[in-house]
């Protein structure tokens, strides 16, 4: 059976009152078969980590580079996430690829990175609303996850997070039949290539409301949440409703 995964990405959120939110989140989740992830921002992470050390909840990066050291001012390294007590990070985010341009290969030699460090690669793919309209969906999903996903992606190392990007931050989302479409897509183009088994995640506008009903959706495995990841209470009501799933 495939890991069931909640999956929360705190984007550039989040000072040290946001610990508090940690707090609250523990006695929400618990130890078994659905994971929980929480991604803070870098500056974050070893605060987080210390909090969740020995707690059923494991702390994640939102980028790194791919160069193991060097002279990239701004930038921090797999080894630097895994040193701050991560165990994932999030690779090729959509507003990763907007905003700093980053290709499918930018992110396969991340994902190397991160694979070299001993951290779990969660891999972002999505289309575009004008990709949706002009129904190329499937096919852009194919392309993204050749060339993000280096040779040795195994469900171990690797997670998919699919995330329509005109559902991120709307509050819009694909109907259940266009998720299904993507994820049931996804595997079977993954179970060619690589191992069955991948973790496939799916991302945009997911909310304590409409949690269960994606959850319940063929080939969804948990979610990647962005802005209701924010509150505990709202994460928590998610990762219930996959425990439940
Ligand atoms: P929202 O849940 O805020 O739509 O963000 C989704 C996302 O981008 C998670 O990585």
């Amino acid at each position: 059976m495939r890991t069931k995964i909640a999956a929360g990405n705190w984007k550039m959120n989040g000072l040290t009152e946001s610990l508090a939110e940690i707090d609250a989140l523990l006695p929400q989740i618990s130890d078994g078969q659905t994971k929980a992830i929480i991604c803070p921002p870098a500056t974050l992470i070893s605060s987080l980590a210390a909090k969740a050390s020995g707690q059923p909840l494991s702390i994640g990066g939102q980028d790194c580079h791919a160069a193991a050291s060097g002279a990239h001012t701004g930038d921090v390294s797999a080894a630097m996430l895994k040193d701050a007590g991560a165990d994932c990070v999030i690779l090729g985010h959509s507003e990763r690829r907007a905003d700093h341009g980053e290709t499918d290969a930018d992110v396969a030699a991340k994902t190397l990175a991160a694979w070299d460090n001993g951290l779990v690669a969660i891999v972002c793919v999505g289309e575009t609303e004008a990709q949706r309209d002009a129904g190329i969906t499937l096919q852009v999903i194919r392309d993204q996850l050749a060339g993000s996903l280096p040779d040795g992606a195994t469900p171990a190392n690797t997670i998919i997070a699919y995330e329509p990007v005109w559902a991120i931050g709307t509050g819009r989302t694909p109907t259940l039949d266009q998720i299904a479409e993507v994820h049931d897509d996804m595997n079977a183009t993954l179970d060619t290539r690589f191992d069955a088994g991948f973790s496939l995640l799916y991302g945009g506008s997911v909310k304590p409301g409409n949690a269960a009903e994606i959850f319940a959706v063929s080939n969804v495995d948990g979610a990647l949440v962005g802005g209701a990841s924010l509150k505990a209470s709202d994460f928590g009501a998610i990762w219930s409703a996959l425990n439940a799933a």
